[in-house]
């Protein structure tokens, strides 16, 4: 059975009559057309709806008259279209009218391949990117906060130091004159921490580290703290970096990458010696020593959440990395666990959202 649309046939031959460049011309019109959408919607997105919206009149303006005309040729003078009987006002009219429709027709297909870039290019900037928590736990003085910070700048995601929480609320049970060793003060501490004041320089250096890991021992202190930490890494959209001791283990058992940093005892206490001696507060090698080693057996020798790896985490040791080789080798570690495609993604998700802004 043939075709049943009007003029089908007529098409139908035209098509078949084609050459391919004249067949590859409408297509390299559409494919430029979409280019042009796409870049346009990237480049100004108000312009470009304004141009769509134009696009979409002008196309009505001309096809709907056409598509009348045509119309009432095909239902009242069929034989027109035929061209038998038919004055050559009529076949003019007619020809106009078929003008008219085609050109109403491209402009149309036009104006839907312009409207397909615009919607190619929202599609493409609004593809979620990855969402990637990246856990980083390690001793003192073992680089991971540096490192941390780093990988966090490098992906443009937040990034939290939870070892401050623990320091802020020894600062506080301190404050209130109470010792670091009472319980239901750290607890109250741990309760109200005001979160602003984390960027109280007061909070760095190791004696602060030290009253930190006293309370940290605490494990309603542990409990208070950890929905904060939970909901720092569950509501940011892109992720998050977290660096401390249970952050693998407890707070984020389920994030995508962990990495155990380690270096040596005297690796560590070399760098914390120097950075005493950048203050210029005079202190003894061992006596820095010492003090990590004791730090180091308290955070680990803890009932509750001690510092530990977790199984599925990736060691780095930093003892031999300067802060760029470090940085460098755990670039590789997760690039290693999520693939570059995924790392490529990040990268893009950032880039974008900087754009955005
Ligand atoms: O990372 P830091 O040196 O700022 O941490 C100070 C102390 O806080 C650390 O010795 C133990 C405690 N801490 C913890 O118990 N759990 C964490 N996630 C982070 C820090």
């Amino acid at each position: 059975m043939g075709l049943a649309l009007p003029f089908g046939d007529t098409v139908a031959l035209g098509y078949l009559s084609m050459t391919p460049v004249e067949l590859a011309t409408p297509a390299i019109l559409i494919a430029l057309l979409v280019a042009v959408g796409v870049w346009s919607a990237r480049n100004d997105g108000g312009r470009y709806v304004q141009l769509l919206r134009r696009g979409v009149v002008a196309a009505g303006v001309v096809l709907i008259p056409g598509a009348i005309s045509v119309g009432w040729f095909a239902r009242f003078d069929p034989d027109t279209i035929s061209g038998i009987t038919t004055t050559p006002a009529e076949q003019t009219f007619w020809f106009l009218s078929m003008s008219l429709f085609g050109a109403g027709l491209s402009m149309l297909a036009g104006v839907a391949a312009f409207g397909f870039g615009g919607w190619l290019s929202a599609t493409l900037q609004n593809r979620p990117g990855p969402r990637l928590i990246i856990a980083i736990d390690g001793p003192a003085a073992s680089g991971k906060g540096t490192l941390a910070k780093r990988i966090a700048a490098h992906f443009g995601v937040p990034y939290l130091d939870t070892g401050l929480l623990y320091r802020a609320v020894a600062r506080d049970v301190a404050a209130a004159s109470h010792g670091l060793e009472d319980a239901a003060a750290a607890v109250a501490a741990a309760k109200s921490l005001d979160a602003s004041s984390l960027s109280d320089p007061g909070l760095r250096g190791p004696r602060a580290g030290d009253a930190a890991s006293i309370v940290a021992k605490i494990p309603e202190v542990r409990a208070a703290l950890l929905e904060y930490q939970r909901d720092f890494a569950r509501n940011e959209s892109r992720g998050a970096v977290l660096d401390g001791r249970d952050i693998g283990t407890i707070v984020c058992p389920d994030a995508d990458i962990k990495i155990f940093v380690t270096a040596s005892d005297q690796a560590r206490a070399r760098r914390r010696h120097l950075e005493h001696q950048a203050r210029g507060e005079a202190i003894d090698y061992d006596q820095v020593l010492q003090d990590l080693r004791r730090r180091d057996a308290r955070d680990s020798g803890r009932s509750v959440a001690p510092l530990e790896a977790a199984g599925d985490a990736l060691r780095l040791d930093t003892t031999n990395l300067d802060p760029d080789q470090a940085f460098a080798a755990a670039l590789r570690l997760i690039a290693g666990k999520v693939g570059t495609r995924t790392m490529m993604d990040l990268l893009r998700c950032d880039a974008s959202s900087k754009n955005a802004k």
